[in-house]
């Protein structure tokens, strides 16, 4: 038979085993459609979708409105290099500075590149307007984070198994508890040559940690006193997912510099984005920074038009508000139950805490079962499972997947 008429599952879970890196341990599930908050495996089962590739589906699979700008320009032009202008990259960069209030946007692909690129202009700002001694600045960062994979980024992170045996790291970086604006205070004072704060305004890979209210104002308030950039990563908290356009509207802050990725193209494509004011952003000069794929056509029409969306459905007013509903119902629950012994998160990023050990399957056994009743999440970090649909779910299919969560859940009692 030939290889794409056959749809067993087992049948693309070895040939991916076969001849794919080992980098990744998927639920054994595959899929091969999606629409708005459904996802269909290759044999045709439906499925709630409750992770939108980590938050990068955030407008619903497919939608219509992105996927007609994607394939109109893919017909058109798709990518000249920043070689040459295009007719596209100006109009997106008007468009998504207007949007978040900055001057100046930076076009990445990836998070993890654009988590790079926020770096390199701190550390650049750091020399030529701060005036730190050359190679000497400092950006601190937090226990827990998660910013992605490059060698940079896995320098500073805490978690062994995405540091172990990839050294020697790259230098230039503190780390201090997540949730303490004293433990900042204390790195700043100690430490002359900071450059940046770089911070999750919610820890999603963590585990959904949630700071306490208050938080994100205090760091930004001693960044400003220090002179420091206080740099938001919300490549997984942006784009409303957490209730508000962006999770540090939550407190009324404006980050130094802002990064995103993932639903600024709605899962289409990979689009990232850093945004500063001009007082950063002109420290990059021509042939500094760059990637043969950002800002190119494709990503600049996909972008404008899934920004269009979170905008004019309400996305992030429908995620405070299904947000409210999840933690309340799944709240009742966890209070009479012996499995999950918390829940937790802001908007239509949350998490339910499974009371067993991070060593344990018993999250993941979970995850497995969910699925075979219809809804599609996963754990992360042993025993945490997050919850984090598409946006554009309404209140009926939220309670649904309730249903389908507690339930669930009520196996494992
Ligand atoms: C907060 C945060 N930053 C950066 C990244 C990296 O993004 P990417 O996987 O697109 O490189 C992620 C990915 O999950 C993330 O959650």
């Amino acid at each position: 038979m030939n290889v794409l008429e056959q749809s067993s599952t087992q049948h693309f879970i070895d040939i991916e085993d076969r001849h794919g890196a080992h980098n990744y341990h998927p639920l054994p599930v595959v899929l091969s459609r999606g629409e708005g908050v459904f996802v269909w495996d290759v044999d045709g089962k439906k499925y709630f979708d409750f992770l939108s590739a980590y938050s990068a589906v955030n407008q619903g699979h497919c939608h219509p409105k992105i996927i007609s700008a994607l394939v109109n320009q893919a017909q058109t032009l798709t990518l000249t290099s920043r070689a040459f202008y295009n007719d596209k990259l100006g109009a997106y960069e008007k468009f998504i500075t207007e949007y978040f209030g900055y001057d100046k946007v930076l076009p990445m692909n990836t998070g993890a590149e654009a988590v790079e690129t926020a770096l390199k202009i701190c550390r650049k700002w750091a020399y030529e307007v701060k005036k730190l001694p050359e190679n000497s600045a400092q950006i601190i960062v937090c226990d827990g984070n998660f910013h992605g994979r490059t060698t940079t980024i896995i320098s500073f992170s805490g978690d062994t198994n995405a540091r172990k045996n990839f050294g020697p790291y790259t230098e230039g970086f503190i780390r201090i508890p997540y949730n303490d604006a004293a433990a900042l205070e204390n790195a700043l004072a100690n430490n002359p040559n900071v450059a940046g704060f770089l911070v999750e305004p919610i820890q999603g890979e963590a585990g959904v940690y949630v700071p306490n209210a208050g938080y994100l104002a205090a760091t930004k308030a001693l960044c400003q006193k220090h002179n420091v950039l206080f740099i938001a990563d919300e490549v997984q908290t942006g784009i409303a997912r957490t209730g508000q356009l962006l999770a540090v509207c939550h407190e009324g802050v404006k980050a130094d510099i802002l990064v995103l990725g993932k639903a600024v193209s709605g899962g289409v494509y990979p689009v990232s984005a850093v945004l500063a004011d001009n007082a950063i952003m002109n420290v990059i000069k021509p042939g500094q920074h760059g990637s043969t794929f950002g800002g190119n056509p494709l990503a600049a029409a996909v972008a404008v038009a899934a920004l269009e969306v979170v905008r004019d459905e309400h996305l992030a007013q429908n995620a405070a508000r299904l947000g409210e509903i999840f933690r309340r119902e799944i709240g009742k629950y966890v209070e009479k139950s012996n499995i999950a012994s918390l829940v937790r998160g802001k908007g239509l990023l949350n998490a339910i805490v499974i009371n067993d050990t991070e060593e344990s399957d018993t999250a993941w056994n979970i995850c497995v079962r969910m699925a075979e009743n219809g809804l599609l999440a996963k754990p992360t970090h042993g025993n945490i499972i997050r919850f984090a649909p598409p946006l554009v779910m309404t209140e009926e299919q939220l309670l649904e997947c309730v249903g389908i969560i507690t339930t669930t859940l009520q196996e494992f009692e």
